[in-house]
């Protein structure tokens, strides 16, 4: 499968791509209803180009967190800054990607990938960009297939090229491969971190699965429940596309396994010492 290798072009026309910058300033959030704040003092910083994992048990804020980076959520204290300006809507610059693809049943894979772009009144891009994208992601021999007949994991993939037709500076993911078979997770774990690499863009990405984390980040932030605090992080200094039984990748796997195994035993973190876990 093709990773486009000259991106440059076609991300730098028109307005200047410029990767986000994200900082999330002392983020606190208390739904109504709820006894307890659901997210508490979470701060940190992401650096334009880098790869985020944010993982955590169920129910400890990681989907809320997202929500407030992709703007449709508003914190109740703190807020979230992407190249400096905060963030109080949705914007085609910061693109989510969820579990369900929710593609247009009724279309082909080629109309639901220009659908973002449809959307955003630039129907004159449609031909530069959608055929190059089903050819990075795989399905330009599909392109006039009816999504209905395509897998899950060929699913997956249009939505991928349609969040990213419209050249977002930021990719969004909510576990997004966890409904789909081991084979073809894998798969898309390296193909989507090898175009988010390739392309420059940055991406924040919740997981529950340690080993997608180890895969597909840079840096893997590690949440506590109740109330949900960035409570740790670790760096994955290894090359992309990351072999999985290397030594060094089996030694932080395990170490962020023995983690929640012991999360109990863990200090809180301090942004002001070095993580606990850090890698080799
Ligand atoms: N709209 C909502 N109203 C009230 N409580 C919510 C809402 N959405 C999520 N929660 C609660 O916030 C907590 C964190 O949810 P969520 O961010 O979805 O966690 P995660 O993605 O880590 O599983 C859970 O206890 C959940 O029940
Ligand atoms: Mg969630």
């Amino acid at each position: 499968m093709g990773i486009e290798r000259d991106s440059s072009k076609a991300i730098g026309e028109g307005t200047p791509f410029m990767p986000a910058f994200i900082s999330i300033d002392y983020i606190t959030h208390h739904y109504k209803g709820q006894s307890k704040p659901t997210l508490e003092a979470v701060e940190a910083t992401i650096e334009a180009g880098q790869t985020v994992a944010l993982i955590g048990r169920s129910g400890c804020g990681k989907s809320t967190l997202l929500h407030m980076l992709a703007g449709l959520l508003q914190p109740s204290e703190g807020c979230v800054r992407i190249n400096g300006r905060q963030i109080t809507r949705p914007s085609p610059k910061w693109n989510m990607m969820f579990q369900k693809p929710s593609l247009y049943p009724w279309m082909s894979v080629r109309e639901n990938t220009a659908l973002g772009l449809l959307f955003q009144g630039q129907k004159q891009l449609i031909a530069e960009r959608v055929d190059p994208l089903l050819e990075t992601v795989g399905l330009r021999e599909l392109a006039d297939t009816n999504v209905q007949r395509l897998s899950g994991g060929q699913q997956q993939r249009v939505a991928l090229a349609r969040s990213l037709a419209t050249q977002p500076e930021l990719l969004l993911l909510d576990e997004p491969f966890s409904a789909l078979d081991a084979f073809t997770r894998t798969a898309l774990q390296d193909q989507v971190t090898g175009i988010v690499k390739d392309k420059g863009l940055t991406m924040v990405m919740v997981t529950h699965d340690i080993e997608e984390a180890v895969a597909m980040a840079d840096r893997v932030l590690i949440m506590s429940a109740n109330p949900g605090r960035i409570e740790n992080e670790m760096s994955v200094d290894l090359t992309y596309p990351r072999n999985r039984s290397a030594p060094e990748f089996v030694a932080l796997r395990e170490q962020l396994m023995k983690h929640f195994g012991e999360t109990v035993e863990l200090p809180q973190r301090n942004s002001k010492t070095e993580p606990r876990i850090k890698a080799a």
